[in-house]
């Protein structure tokens, strides 16, 4: 398919081969203004807008997502195949399902479980447990520890819904059966892009609440909390 995209205008070349993703496109306006150089804006289809710039010298692009996975699955599809970007980190929220995780805790995933059918309309594939980038999490894990941000990382659980009711499994039996500790709706959709079209993903997640406490990060704590996460996907880039 020629470029651009049913979902993205930027011409061929206008966007990275490294590409940071969180799931709010006012997020994706913040990241681009406050740590890239010369940021342009090169997609506003749906709202939906991206920036590419420099950081540190090195072009970068900063797209949202939106929510959930039939939203990541189709701008981490055409970004990979049309767009030819190598690499895409995820920059999101999370909710802890233990009290190893608090409010603030940046985590990265090393493996999505979903009971989503992401994988299994998209080409067949059954599994329930999919996996970032290993080379990705590395450099990942090599940042964090340069800059000395604390990161955990953990299984994660990506949901498709958000409100659930009381008959369905808690999170409690989300942790005996699958060992999960925190939920998003996103990476699972993603890893399974990435591994399809042979490129990277991983996630990186601020703890903004938990089903343990019930603490809720406020939104200036969340804007706080979120640099650290972004100091280290800029630095992994
Ligand atoms: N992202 C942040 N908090 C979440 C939650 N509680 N459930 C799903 N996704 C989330």
């Amino acid at each position: 398919m020629p470029v651009p995209t049913p979902h993205i205008e930027a011409k061929k070349g206008e966007i990275a081969r490294n590409v940071l993703m969180p799931g709010d496109p006012l997020r994706a306006k913040y990241v681009a203004e406050h740590f890239l150089e010369d940021a342009r804006l090169v997609n506003q289809v749906r709202n939906v807008y991206a920036y590419t710039g420099t950081y540190k010298g090195k072009e970068l692009t900063v797209m949202a997502s939106g929510m959930g996975m039939p939203s990541i699955g189709i701008y981490s599809y055409e970004l990979y195949k049309f767009y030819d970007v190598d690499n895409i980190i995820r920059i999101g929220s999370a909710g802890a399902y233990t009290d190893r995780l608090a409010v603030y805790d940046v985590v990265l995933a090393d493996s999505a479980w979903s009971q989503s059918s992401f994988a299994k309309v998209q080409n067949g594939c059954m599994d329930d447990v999919l996996y970032p980038s290993e080379s990705l999490n590395t450099r990942i894990l090599d940042a964090a520890h340069c800059l000395q941000i604390p990161l955990k990382t953990a299984r994660i659980h990506s949901s498709d819904v958000f409100y659930t009711e009381d008959n369905v499994d808690g999170y409690k039996e989300i942790i005996k059966k699958h060992q999960c500790e925190c939920v998003e709706m996103e990476s699972f959709a993603l890893f399974h892009n990435a591994k399809l079209l042979g490129k990277n993903a991983a996630c990186l997640l601020t703890i903004s609440d938990s089903f343990v406490t019930h603490e809720e990060l406020s939104s200036l704590a969340r804007q706080e909390s979120f640099e650290n996460m972004m100091k280290i996907a800029l630095e992994a880039c």
